[in-house]
């Protein structure tokens, strides 16, 4: 069988099942094409997507000055690895320190990667600046966090299924409940060797949870009055997600560092991944002030892809389609919408107990048992209705299309949820 080959949904499934790992456990529908808010599968049928590959595909999918991007800097030089300098990286740290507020920037290609980064150079910050014990240091996380799945960041999960029969896991972290000043407080003030403090500004994974208004400015604070590091991992909330440049901007909209509006926190350490490609390369990053960052010497860190002539092309060109389309402001619009429509919806059906999220990060929970399959059903029935939706944990779905939708298309698509909830049966 050729890449070429035609197939049919159940031949791709099948070959999966067949020849890959089971690690994960999708919607049944097989994909092949993707423009903007749409995805097609194999078949033909088309889809608005409403997860957007986890929130990598803001800016939508195949955007055409990312895919150009990406196949001109493929086409003239693709690798060098970081033993030589190639000349886009250097200029990709430039546009991208400008662009997010910071000093200098740590290439990385995945999620999980830039949260290891991020989790090391706190480490090493605690013992050459703070002045912590060597290997004493310890980092303050959040149960129901979700932050990638190696070995160190599952070490700190809550998730059993993500945990089972993986450890021994690596110490040094201590878990307070999310949106709990007062478990933050109380653990840093009882412990003088906490290095930093790691948080989703929104938990995406758990079932995006909103943390109350001010927490996040409230515990950037208390970390700066024990010497603590605020790390945000955006890697889900940011780059226009929220309806801001950052889930940390607070108020503004808008993705310029210069900007008049005051930014509700500014992290000392920001993790970035997915949108900083637009989903059309794998790139990731750490940003942090010259302080921090400064502790990272040749040979403490590296990865042979990260800082690829490529990655800083897409990057560059998946930031100016954010800055150029306002898809900030646009994800604030319509996201508002979006939570009128079906929390007014939901005050008449039984179906959904709860609407929340901010900008295009939504979702809706369905009044039924943490086990139950109702949500997977549902999402089932919105892939027939031309939808596609995943539950994130139990009986939670999450809604969140590319930050390119238009108002029309954001009605099209209230209607086929609220017209599939309202027809569900189990
Ligand atoms: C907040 C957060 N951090 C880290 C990650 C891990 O990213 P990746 O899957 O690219 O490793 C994710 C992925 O969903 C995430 O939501």
């Amino acid at each position: 069988m050729t890449v070429l080959e035609q197939l049919t949904s159940q031949q791709a499934i099948d070959l999966e099942n067949k020849y890959g790992a089971h690690n994960y456990h999708p919607l049944p529908v097989v994909l092949s094409r993707g423009e903007g808010v749409y995805v097609w599968d194999v078949e033909g049928k088309k889809y608005f997507d409403f997860l957007s590959a986890y929130s990598a595909v803001n800016q939508g999918h195949c955007h055409p000055k990312i895919v150009n991007a990406l196949v001109q800097q493929a086409q003239t030089l693709a690798l060098t690895s970081r033993a030589f300098h190639n000349d886009v990286l250097g200029k990709y740290e430039q546009f991208a320190t400008n662009f997010f507020g910071f000093d200098k920037l740590l290439p990385m290609n995945t999620g999980a990667e830039a949260v290891e980064t991020a989790l090391k150079i706190a480490r090493k910050w605690a013992y050459e600046v703070k002045g912590i014990d060597e290997n004493e240091a310890e980092i303050v996380v959040c149960e129901n966090n979700f932050h990638g799945r190696t070995t160190t960041i599952i070490s700190f999960s809550n998730d059993e299924n993500a945990r089972k029969n993986f450890g021994p896991f690596t110490k040094g972290f201590i878990k307070i409940e999310y949106d709990n000043l007062q478990a933050l407080k109380k653990a840093l003030q009882s412990n003088p060797n906490i290095a930093a403090f790691l948080v989703e500004p929104i938990q995406g994974e758990a079932g995006v949870y909103v943390p109350s208004e001010g927490y996040l400015a409230a515990a950037k604070r208390l970390c700066e009055q024990h010497n603590v590091l605020f790390i945000a991992d955006e890697v889900q909330t940011g780059i226009a997600r929220t309806g801001r440049l950052l889930a940390t901007c607070g108020n503004c909209t808008c993705a310029d560092k210069n900007c008049s509006g005051t930014p509700e926190v500014k992290p000392d350490i920001l993790i970035l991944g997915k949108a900083l490609s637009g989903g059309a390369y794998p790139v990731s990053a750490v940003l942090a002030d010259d302080p921090i960052m400064n502790v990272i010497k040749p040979g403490n860190h590296g990865s042979t892809f990260g800082g690829n002539p490529i990655a800083g092309a897409v990057a560059m060109a998946a930031l100016e389609v954010v800055r150029d389309e306002k898809l900030a402001e646009n994800a604030d619009r319509l996201g508002k919408i979006f939570r009128q429509e079906l929390a007014n919806f939901a005050s008449k059906n039984d179906l959904i107990s709860l609407v929340r999220g901010k900008g295009l990060l939504n979702a809706i929970v369905i009044n039924d048992t943490e086990d139950s399959d109702t949500a997977w059903n549902i999402c089932l029935q919105l892939r027939d209705n031309g939808l596609l939706a995943k539950p994130t944990h139990g009986n939670i779905i999450r809604f969140a299309p590319p930050l390119v939708m238009t108002e029309t298309q954001l009605h099209e698509c209230i209607e086929i949820i609220k017209k599939t909830i309202s027809n569900f049966k189990k």
